[in-house]
């Protein structure tokens, strides 16, 4: 068990054993997108914690056309979203905002997004992906998602890591990860307990 983890995520967890499943989206489709980069230091990040179940979700590898109960890569998605019990969201900022390929994918489920926590791991220029973050965070309050205060930033991420993608000063973005991370599972254990308790379906109309 992690030191970072609060009591209530330890209590919940040594009564059932039980892991959260933890997905995290690449942003990104691009060819020779830098999200790789960026998506393994994060997993690399997760896969610390064995609380949690890391599963990919990577748009570039989904078609998501036709919107059909028939496309089994839409079936997948909807799937592996319902399952989850957190999310991370990868994105780059393109032109101040947030990748279309990634709304793409947002707007391809909704009921499996609800009463579930998101944190964001962000890159780009100078605004680090901030001012797409900002964004997303109004895209998922209306799927009824709960994002977490705290998001990982990197601003022109390409001078952070090196050709390995090992950041080269790992220290404060690995610290404002475990602190995010702890929160996402405060919330994912709290509202997983609660999905349980009363369906949120009765109120998310
Ligand atoms: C179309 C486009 C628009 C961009 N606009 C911004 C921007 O507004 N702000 C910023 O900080 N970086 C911007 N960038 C730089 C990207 O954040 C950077 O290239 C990043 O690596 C893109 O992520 P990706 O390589 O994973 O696709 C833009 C890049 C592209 C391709």
């Amino acid at each position: 068990m992690s030191a970072l983890l609060p009591t209530i995520a330890i209590r919940e967890l040594s009564a059932t054993n039980e892991k959260l499943n933890l997905v995290l989206i690449y942003g990104s489709i691009r060819e020779g997108r830098y999200c790789d980069i960026i998506a393994n230091w994060a997993s690399a990040q997760v896969r610390k914690h064995q609380e949690f179940a890391l599963e990919i979700v990577d748009p570039a590898k989904l078609s998501l056309q036709p919107q059909s109960e028939q496309n089994p890569d839409l079936h997948a998605l909807r799937t592996c979203l319902d399952r989850a019990d957190a999310f991370i969201v990868i994105t780059p900022e393109y032109n101040h905002g947030y990748p279309a390929p990634l709304k793409h994918l947002i707007d391809s489920v909704s009921r499996e997004w609800q009463a579930k926590p998101l944190a964001f791991v962000s890159y780009g220029g100078v605004s680090g992906g901030l001012r797409a973050v900002e964004q997303l965070r109004q895209v998922f309050a209306e799927l009824h998602v709960a994002t977490m205060r705290n998001s990982v930033s990197f601003a022109n991420a390409w001078e952070q890591f090196d050709d390995q993608g090992r950041l080269y000063a790992a220290t404060r973005a690995e610290k404002s990860m475990e602190m995010m991370l702890a929160q996402l599972h405060w919330w994912a254990v709290a509202l997983k307990d609660a999905r349980r308790t009363i369906p949120y379906g009765i109120v998310a109309t």
